[in-house]
């Protein structure tokens, strides 16, 4: 029994560790939160789904399984090799054999060389080509969402699942799943080998095996949280960064560096210590599966050696020099692939949770969508009608309440009233950017429901009080719907607005670069672009939402001037806050708080006496105190 007391005492030990690990998991307060069950889609289902896009590219896989093939036999191979050499030397043996058995395992070093280039070019094509499709089609995906479905979503969150999510998906396919199965054949293949060589020294090697996968299942609870960790802290720095670097500027005025520092900060610490705490549980299971393989080395040099050393037979097998070489090697090409697939299946786990992500997306269904039988309009007369149209952007709070109104085709109709009164709300119901929620809005008679949105869109030109220029070029930005616009029909545009004074000035004209959001132009000369990009069009319906508030006085009376020729062309929705300039409108309806308090013309308000009545005082004596000033100045001076 002695002669097996140094076995036991390995045993003991690994025994001690594997219920100190039990110890530790059973410690864990919170189980379901700790180990990172919070996925809702099933294993299956995130593979169905993802599937397709793996398999076009079955060819290219198939080849790289055929490469995985031949390394895997070089594997197996070149231990049985190096037992026969070792063998060889220790006997009485001619140069040329040793020669020979050198050659032949030099030449498969070479081959498996080989095999493992083409194999990681290969999967880094095949990888690259489905990460290009799922971003695409995530992105792709995004673009259709509703204003209503885009406004709950932080556009930071929306780059880490286009970046980040789709590349560990990428990853799950080409790394984590070819490896996984070669993981899988390398142990099965050892195993036989193994067996075939020695199955008693087989069956020491196999006794390991419940402490591993012990380790590895509590090794997989642990990593999993910390997975998700990493991840949450990943999303929330690129959502914080998304965000206050649109508003570093606002940062820098307010002297809130200090603060967002701060708040940065906690977020990159909190990345920094989930990282951390990876390492940490990596760095307990990797010397842990190393000790395994130690132990089970030193297991197999003790009976095995003395099986050499003293020529006896150990249960019934014979144990050459050759056996206890190979066996060696074995053991190490058996412990590796155990190591690594532990550490892939967490790996994948964390994928899946990606794709879940991902498929958070995906699985938004588009709130505005085409109706099966939504038609197609050839022209736009311009006639638009509110019906007693009810809108909320959150459930309950209405916007707007009860509003109805016609606008007859090529009329001019002008919304006024306070901040907040519901004037852009209506002009993004007109283009149907929401739905709403009780009433109905006709456009020529028909239901907008019916029409088909981009058609609808197609007829509209919007220009709204936020202008948003992409980075390009000034000509990129005014064709910005079809880009078959000749140079002639851009200048005429830019001088309808009276753009082109400006941007004739410019060194590059209509090719100078426009920078992210247009920060290299004036908000005035933006508004300007903006009017060029909308009236390009000849649209059916503009729609104008304090489309002069930034210009100066004098081209906004020229701006006036071409808005006037264009009445003739189409119907007019404007949005005001100084009425001097919708004074000309056919009709000017005022709102408050989401209904509609006063309609009429000009004239017909004024003599109402009501709330426009009052506004326009209120404007015009202001517009006189100023003049007064101004002459009083003048005088003085
Ligand atoms: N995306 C949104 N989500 C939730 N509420 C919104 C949203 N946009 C606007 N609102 C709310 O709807 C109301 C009407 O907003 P709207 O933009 O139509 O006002 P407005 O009359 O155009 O004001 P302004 O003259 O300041 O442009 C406001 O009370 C606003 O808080
Ligand atoms: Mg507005």
């Amino acid at each position: 029994m002695r002669e097996y007391l140094p076995i036991l005492i390995v045993g003991a030990i690994i025994s001690i560790f594997a219920v100190a690990f039990i110890i530790a998991y059973a410690g864990i307060k919170n189980k379901k939160e700790a180990i990172g069950f919070d996925r809702n889609v099933p294993d299956g289902e995130i593979l169905r789904r993802m599937l397709p896009y793996a398999v076009p590219h079955w060819k290219s896989f198939l080849l790289v399984f055929a490469i995985m093939a031949v390394s895997i036999g070089y594997d197996l191979v070149s231990p049985l090799i190096m037992g026969n050499i070792v063998e060889l030397v220790a006997g009485d043996f001619p140069l040329s054999a040793l020669f020979v058995r050198v050659a032949i395992y030099a030449a498969l070093l070479v081959v498996s060389v080989l095999c493992t280039y083409f194999q990681s070019i290969t999967l880094q094509k095949v990888g690259q080509r489905i990460l290009s499709n799922l971003r695409l089609d995530v992105y792709t995906h995004i673009q259709s969402l509703s204003h209503n479905q885009l406004n709950q979503i932080p556009v930071g969150k929306l780059v880490t699942r286009v970046t980040n999510d789709t590349n560990a998906i990428s990853m799950m396919f080409t790394n984590i799943f070819v490896n996984m199965v070669r993981n899988v054949f390398m142990i099965m293949g050892v195993l036989v080998a193994m067996l075939l060589l020695n199955y008693i020294l087989t069956l020491m090697v196999i006794c390991f095996i419940p402490f591993l996968v012990l380790f590895t299942v509590i090794f997989r609870k642990f990593t999993r949280r910390i997975f998700r960790r990493v991840k949450d802290a990943t999303t929330d720095i690129n959502t914080y960064l998304s965000e206050n670097l649109s508003g570093i500027k606002i940062t820098q005025i307010f002297n809130r560096e200090q603060v967002k520092m701060q708040d940065f900060l906690q977020r990159s610490d909190k990345l920094r210590k989930a990282k951390q705490e990876q390492t940490f549980v990596f760095g307990i299971f990797r010397p842990m599966v190393y000790m395994i393989y130690i132990s089970s080395v030193m297991c197999l040099l003790y009976l095995a050696g003395r099986g050499v050393i003293r020529n006896v037979e150990f249960m019934g097998q014979v144990i050459t020099s050759a056996v206890l070489v190979s066996f060696y090697s074995y053991i190490s090409k058996f412990f590796n692939p155990i190591q690594t697939l532990a550490e892939q299946f967490n790996m994948l786990q964390s994928a899946f949770a990606s794709a879940e992500k991902i498929f958070s997306i995906l699985d938004m269904v588009p709130e505005l969508t085409d109706e099966p039988d939504a038609i197609e309009l050839t022209e736009l007369k311009g006639e638009i009608e509110f019906k007693d149209v009810w809108f909320a952007y959150n459930p309950g709070e209405w916007v707007l309440k009860g509003v109805s109104f016609h606008v007859y085709p090529k009329q001019t109709v002008a919304f006024v009233g306070a901040t907040g009164s519901g004037k852009t709300t209506i002009l993004s119901l007109i283009c149907r950017n929401y739905d709403i929620q009780k009433g109905q809005i006709l456009i020529d008679g028909i239901d907008i429901k019916h029409i088909k949105i981009s058609c609808l869109r197609r007829f509209f030109g919007q220009m709204l009080q936020d202008v948003f220029l992409f980075s390009g070029t000034i000509r990129s930005n005014i064709v910005l719907r079809e880009e078959s616009f000749t140079d002639e029909q851009i200048w005429e545009a830019c001088k309808y607005v009276n753009a082109d004074h400006f941007i004739n000035r410019l060194e590059g004209g209509l090719d100078e670069v426009v920078r992210e959001r247009g920060n290299n132009f004036s908000a005035g000369q933006r508004q300007l672009l903006s009017f060029a990009r909308t009236i390009i069009h000849s649209p059916a319906v503009m729609i104008l939402d304090e489309a002069t508030a930034n210009i100066d006085t004098e081209t906004e009376i020229l701006i006036q001037e071409s808005l006037e020729k264009m009445k003739s062309v189409g119907t007019m929705l404007i949005v005001a806050h100084r009425l001097s300039t919708i004074q000309h409108a056919d009709n000017i309806i005022l709102l408050s708080h989401g209904e509609i308090k006063e309609q009429g013309n000009h004239q017909e308000l004024l003599k109402l006496r009501g709330r426009y009545y009052q506004l326009y005082s209120l404007q015009f004596e202001a517009q006189q105190m100023a003049l007064k000033a101004a002459n009083a100045k003048a005088a003085r001076s």
